[in-house]
């Protein structure tokens, strides 16, 4: 499983050039888009909310004494904690990070309040967008509430920590890219809404009756869960109609957002005695590690967002800025899937030591964590037509990728672009081939038919490849192969520079 901590450190800091470009969006005839919307918010996004007396509240889901009474209370929070006794750290940990990030509510209806049109100016304003933010913020108070109280019926967790994490949080807010332009922040939410739903779906999922065997916790997180589908129905609804009320300013509002990545509204949790990033990482981490949230996830959210919005089929109405987004964007889940992958082929080629993290909100036991120490390079280099971590040559098949694409530790045919390290000798894949005109970086083994070469060690170059960097080294160069550097056999035709063997 890759590692979204990975994803996290990868993030390449996007400087914050693009104040003027979200400013565009509150030009009166942008903001005017949002106000002839309000009737249709009225009748298609206000309705997803449910009325108090449909919705369930957090005593439905917990020991309840005014419907059990004293004994029938008191025995209930008896089988809580027998069941609670057997979830996991690591779910213990995610579980209050999910609770964590419900409680920051404070911070979230001051977000919507910041934007343009949207905003409930007065705090009791009758417009529907105003009514939304109040009905949404009144379902989502249920859900740090439901998950505290199971919290600290369980007895698993040291509250007064999770307790101070919580103010810490609260305190530090969360940042905001485009912080008053709608199409910027509903781009967001409606993401954020998914996260949301996928992490307490999958706690759910791992809590639950083929999982920790906590069927009380399933419950109240697959209950959140399915609030947080509405939610995400409603924001990715309402983002829908700016992208056919202006699909330029909706696309371009998309890849503002996706170039600075959509974190998690807790990348600032803190508990006092980490900085906020570091801890974030960590908890990142153990998220990937449980699978409640996963790199994965995050491709397959913007991989659904992308075809709920259309993006793909967008044509007219695009400016060259437009469509400038809508080709990064429709690129973005192809180069995650590759990060993914590349996290992947790192975790073969490292060794890994277990690092003990020990985690306040659990009274400091301790989260084992693998963390990659880099294996010296005569390890990896072992002459034997297999992968670095022993799986046959036979796999390799099934990394192989042919007629375009661009894939990590595998054999390139026809056209594709490889990077990394291929070939004998290398890490991973050992024995890699480019073949018919492939691109191949790094270490290869075999190119043959027009291959150009970018690495250090080529085997065998054949009919008219070129190679830059080590050349060819204890292999030979075949037919008006073109190569800078060592080359154990030159046959006629061939250009080299430096030195011939
Ligand atoms: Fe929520
Ligand atoms: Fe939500």
């Amino acid at each position: 499983m890759p590692s979204a901590s990975t994803f996290v450190q990868e993030k390449k800091s996007v400087v914050d050039d693009g104040k003027e470009e979200w400013r565009s969006y509150l030009v009166p005839e942008k903001l005017e888009v949002l106000r002839q919307l309000e009737p249709w918010v009225e009748d298609h996004v206000l309705p997803l909310l449910k009325t108090v007396e449909a919705s369930w509240q957090p005593s439905d889901l917990l020991p309840d004494p005014a419907a059990l009474g004293a004994d029938g209370f008191h025995a209930a929070c008896l089988e809580l904690r027998a069941a609670a006794a057997g979830v996991p750290d690591e779910l213990l940990v995610c579980l209050v990070a999910n609770m964590v990030t419900e409680e920051a509510l404070p911070t979230y209806p001051s977000v919507l309040n910041r934007l343009e049109v949207v905003r409930d100016a007065t705090g009791a304003d009758d417009t529907a967008w105003a009514r939304w933010i109040r009905g949404w913020s009144a379902e989502e108070n249920r859900h740090g509430d439901v998950l505290n109280r199971y919290m600290h019926l369980s007895g698993r967790f040291d509250m007064r920590e999770v307790e101070r994490t919580v103010q810490h949080l609260i305190r530090d807010g969360m940042s905001m890219h485009a912080p008053a332009s709608p199409f910027h922040v509903f781009v967001y939410v409606a993401f954020q809404e998914r996260a949301t739903a996928i992490a307490h779906g999958n706690m759910a999922r791992l809590v639950g009756a083929r999982g920790a065997g906590d069927a009380a916790l399933a419950r109240i997180c697959g209950t959140v869960a399915s609030d947080e589908k509405r939610h995400e129905a409603a924001y990715t609804r309402l983002m829908g109609k700016l992208f056919e009320a202006d699909p330029d300013a909706a696309v371009r509002a998309m890849a503002y957002m996706m170039r600075r990545r959509i974190d998690m509204p807790t990348a600032f949790i803190n508990d006092g005695r980490h900085s906020g990033g570091d801890f974030y990482a960590r908890f990142i981490a153990i998220a990937e590690k449980a699978g409640t949230y996963t790199l994965s996830d995050y491709r397959c959210i913007l991989e659904h967002l992308l075809q709920q919005w259309g993006v793909e089929e967008l044509n007219a109405g695009l400016s060259g800025d437009g469509r400038r987004a809508q080709d990064y964007l429709c690129a973005l889940p192809h180069k995650i899937k590759r990060m993914e992958e590349k996290a992947h082929d790192r975790m073969i080629r490292t060794h890994k030591k277990p690092t003990l993290i020990p985690i306040c909100w659990i009274f400091d036991r301790p989260i084992t964590l693998l963390t990659e120490v880099p294996v010296p390079p005569q390890v990896l280099r072992r002459p034997r037509w297999c992968f670095s971590d022993g799986r046959s040559i036979m796999d390799l098949r099934s990394r192989l990728c042919v007629h375009g694409g661009g894939m990590d530790g595998a054999a390139g045919i026809h056209g594709v672009v490889v990077e990394g390290d291929h070939g004998v000798h290398g890490g991973g894949v050992e024995l890699a081939v480019g073949i018919h005109g492939s691109v191949v970086e790094g270490i290869v083994g075999l190119v043959v038919q027009g291959g150009e070469v970018r690495g250090s060690r080529v085997f065998v170059a054949e009919e008219a490849s070129s190679s830059g960097g080590g050349g060819v080294v204890f292999g030979e160069a075949r037919s008006g192969c073109a190569t800078t550097g060592d080359v154990s056999h030159r046959r006629k035709g061939d250009r080299t520079r430096e030195r011939n063997l």
